[in-house]
């Protein structure tokens, strides 16, 4: 192998990585709250990653997932604390249970840190 050519090969890594660092998204992996990586690891999965909640798709307009960004949540650690209290309720629905089940294992603090996060992060 000539020179020109570890170069070549030397600069094309060089130049991917780059692009791969670029794209990461940083700041996700350094979520730096706690309730921030709470958010992400509990509830993203349905209340989507700005809290804009998700569409149903059998009846579009509707949602499968309410959103939890709108104005007026500061309620939240209530209504959170109750869903909580739900797993034992009999007549709670597949929906509130779906809910209820996320926030199983929440203890108060964990739910005043994501309180704390959706509040705080103005796209939530
Ligand atoms: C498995 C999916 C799922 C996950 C994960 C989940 N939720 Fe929910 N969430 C729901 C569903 C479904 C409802 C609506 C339940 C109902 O019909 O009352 C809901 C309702 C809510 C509401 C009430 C919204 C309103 O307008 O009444 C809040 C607030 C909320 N979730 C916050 C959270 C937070 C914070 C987390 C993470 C700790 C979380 N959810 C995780 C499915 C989920």
């Amino acid at each position: 192998m000539n020179v020109l050519t570890i170069w070549i090969q030397r600069w094309v890594i060089a130049v991917s990585m780059a692009c791969f660092m670029t794209f990461l998204p940083v700041d996700r992996l350094l979520a730096d709250s706690p309730g921030e990586n709470l958010y992400q690891k509990t509830c993203k999965k349905c209340h989507g990653k700005l809290g804009e909640g998700k569409e149903s798709r059998s009846e579009p307009g509707k949602f499968k997932y309410p959103p939890i960004n709108q104005p007026g949540t500061t309620e939240l650690s209530t209504i959170i604390s109750r869903y909580r209290a739900m797993q034992q309720d009999k007549l709670a629905s597949k929906m509130e249970m779906k809910m209820a089940k996320a926030v199983r294992k929440l203890s108060d603090g964990d739910i005043e840190a994501l309180v704390q996060f959706i509040t705080a992060e103005p796209g939530l």
